[in-house]
């Protein structure tokens, strides 16, 4: 089977093209822009496979997609190319309309004309699996807002509610994915994932912003009070889930994919601080205070900051539909996952230098002018 894949360069990306690649049979055709989120270093370890092909492409570019179509000849589609940083499109939402929605569009279609033409095996075997995000449903209550034992999942039937332009610019290209099908019969998946950690994440992200800046002797922003609570998945256990669903998932369908791992924001940033603490501690590295005295623990450096603007309270995921049809479930906890991604940064900070060497230095984004 040859996959393309878009946005293979990225975080989730490229765990997915690695899978494929060393754990499969299958060929991959990588489709990526290379924006400042994507890396071809993530891909070194598989890039010499004569299974493996790259195309530097831009999806919204109508074109250069048909050609692609006509020379590679992909059995399935697998479309993860995105804008995918929440303050990033609080700050500049023009490029999450293009590439999220106007992007999405052109590869539908490109995959609409290129689907039609082919013989009946081939297009029975056809998938167009739309990856996407636990966000385009908005938040649910938080454990303080309530009194209720029972704290309510994100299911499959949950409406959309996306509160920020990069969950209502995703919403907008899942509506589109589901449209193909009803309208075209384009045979579709989709899946909403949680929040991925793990290696090769972009500095950007709160897991590994914490681990780098800590490192560093930087301060460790956590936004408001660090009581919002995320979901959290290692990514290799997202790119399992996504290759079951592709190959196992019923056509039409859509399935929510979670690691019952609800953590709020400063707990996590607190896990890593002890798990720093134990395998790197400041003293062995020299890291001192800002008042030039030994950090001691690196929570020391932990500093809160303004709210985000619209900040989602909490999401989790009910990811039961994937355990009882495809019989998945995540490999890793949150322990083990985040012990694995600390060691990772530290022996990798070559990638880390590399992939920030460009116009991002971890400074805050997404606040809006005259905010406080
Ligand atoms: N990171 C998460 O926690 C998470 C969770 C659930 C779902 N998702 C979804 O999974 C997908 C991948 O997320 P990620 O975290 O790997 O994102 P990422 O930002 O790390 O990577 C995105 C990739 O897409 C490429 N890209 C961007 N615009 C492009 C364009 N116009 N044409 C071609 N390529 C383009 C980038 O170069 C990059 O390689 C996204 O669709 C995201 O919405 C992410």
């Amino acid at each position: 089977m040859k996959v393309l894949v878009t946005g293979g360069a990225g975080f989730i990306g490229s765990a997915l093209v690695r899978y494929i690649i060393s754990s499969t049979p299958h060929s991959v055709v990588n489709v990526d822009k290379l924006t400042y989120a994507g890396n071809l270093e993530s891909l070194d370890c598989i890039a010499s496979d004569k299974r493996y092909a790259f195309e530097h492409v831009d999806i919204c570019n109508y074109k250069e997609l048909e050609r692609i179509f006509v020379s590679h000849k992909p059995d399935v589609v697998m479309h993860l190319a995105a804008e995918s940083h929440v303050d990033r499109s609080i700050t500049g939402p023009a490029e999450f309309i293009q590439t999220n929605i106007v992007g999405t569009y052109n590869l539908l279609e490109v995959c609409r004309q290129y689907w039609s033409q082919l013989d009946t095996d081939k297009k029975s075997l056809f998938r167009f699996h739309h990856i996407s995000t636990d966000e385009v449903y908005g938040d649910l209550p938080h454990p303080s807002e309530v009194n209720d034992e029972k704290l309510p999942l994100f299911t499959e039937e949950t409406p959309y509610a996306p509160s920020s332009p990069y969950s209502a610019s995703k919403a907008s290209s899942d509506h589109l994915v589901r449209a193909w099908m009803r309208t075209y019969g384009l045979p579709t998946l989709i899946t909403n994932c949680s929040n991925n950690y793990g290696p090769y994440h972009f500095p950007e992200k709160l897991i590994p912003l914490v681990i780098l800046n800590a490192l560093e002797g930087k301060e460790l922003p956590v936004y408001g009070k660090g009581d919002q609570i995320r979901d959290w998945l290692f990514v290799e256990d997202h790119a399992r889930a996504l290759y079951k669903v592709l190959t196992e998932g019923k056509i039409g369908e859509t399935y929510n994919i979670g690691g019952h791992n609800e953590k709020q924001n400063i707990e996590v940033v607190k896990t890593i601080c002890s798990i720093l603490d134990e395998i790197a501690p400041s003293e062995a590295r020299n890291i001192k205070s800002k008042e030039g005295k030994p950090l001691g623990s690196y929570s020391s450096l932990i500093k809160y900051v303004t709210d985000r603007p619209g900040h989602d309270r909490r999401y989790a995921i009910d990811a039961s539909k994937m355990s009882t049809e495809l019989n998945w479930q995540p490999v890793e906890t949150f322990e083990t996952g985040l012990r694995k991604t600390v060691q990772w940064y530290l022996d990798n900070q070559e990638w880390c230098e590399n992939v920030q060497s460009g116009s991002y230095q971890r400074e805050r984004l997404g606040e809006l002018k005259g905010s406080n």
